[in-house]
């Protein structure tokens, strides 16, 4: 039987997708709390992965081997790399790439090591599935996710990506870095800390997995500012709508 992980960086990202569990109860390992439940017929386990590389490691290979979950859906936000994209898109996971990750010479730039290989695919179904919940939640409208006077404040007009996604252990807030980032990496969408160390444990474990993350911010000189408003204000309905929809599908 299926048994989905679900984690987001934030505890705004991933509270409301916790109070979606039916029949619940409350795990606590390595200072964790993971929900262990049902979102309408499936089983899941919910948690806040903890921000960064290392620490969504952790939460994420306790997911696989304590609780022994078959996918991994990681929800959040993510600052927009590509030109283009806006707060309040939303990017699917293709693949998944390290931005910090360097052991020149001995290994080529972003290469994993002993892995050999710069990106991780992100399972093509799951992937799909959750491409097709965020065009569902869409088509219905913004509105219905987070309210008409969100949708005025954020000038939401949201649409659906799929691409690549970086990850590193730094909170991206200038055009220079974000420009550095899209310079070595073009084919990037958007920049988060978490994605890409997750996609490695699923690597290494056989796992399917895929990330959603939805824009809060352009990674440039006012992404801390953008990024508290949309965290404070809308993170959460956007993953619980999305959570909720995707859970629908499975
Ligand atoms: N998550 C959301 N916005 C981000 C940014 N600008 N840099 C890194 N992670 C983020």
């Amino acid at each position: 039987m299926r048994n989905i992980g679900i984690l987001g960086a934030m505890a705004q990202e991933i509270d409301e997708v916790k109070a979606l569990l039916t029949e619940k109860t409350t795990v606590t390992i390595a200072n964790r709390e993971f929900v262990v439940g049902k979102i309408g017929t499936t089983r899941c386990v919910v948690a806040f992965s903890k921000w960064g590389k290392v620490a969504a490691t952790i939460t994420a290979t306790l997911l696989i081997q304590e609780f022994g979950v078959t996918d991994l859906v990681f929800i959040g936000t993510a600052g927009a790399l590509a030109d283009g994209l806006k707060v309040g898109d939303i990017v699917v996971s293709r693949r998944l790439v390290q931005h910090d990750l360097d052991a020149r010479p001995i290994i080529p730039r972003f290469e994993l090591p002993l892995l050999n290989r710069m990106y991780v695919g992100s399972d093509y179904q799951l992937s799909e599935l959750a491409g097709k919940a965020v065009s569902n939640l869409l088509e219905k409208g913004v509105e219905n996710i987070v309210g008409e006077d969100a949708v005025k404040e954020f000038n939401l007009s949201p649409k659906l990506y799929f691409g690549d996604i970086a990850s590193g252990d730094q909170f991206i807030n200038s055009n220079e870095k974000r420009l550095e980032i899209l310079g070595l990496l073009p084919d990037v969408l958007c920049v988060e800390m978490e994605g890409a160390a997750v996609a490695q444990v699923c690597l290494e474990f056989g796992t399917p997995f895929t990330v959603i993350r939805t824009i809060s911010d352009s990674a440039d000189h006012n992404a801390r500012v953008d990024f508290s408003k949309f965290i404070a204000e809308v993170a959460n309905a956007y993953s619980r709508a999305i959570i909720s929809e995707m859970m629908r599908l499975v």
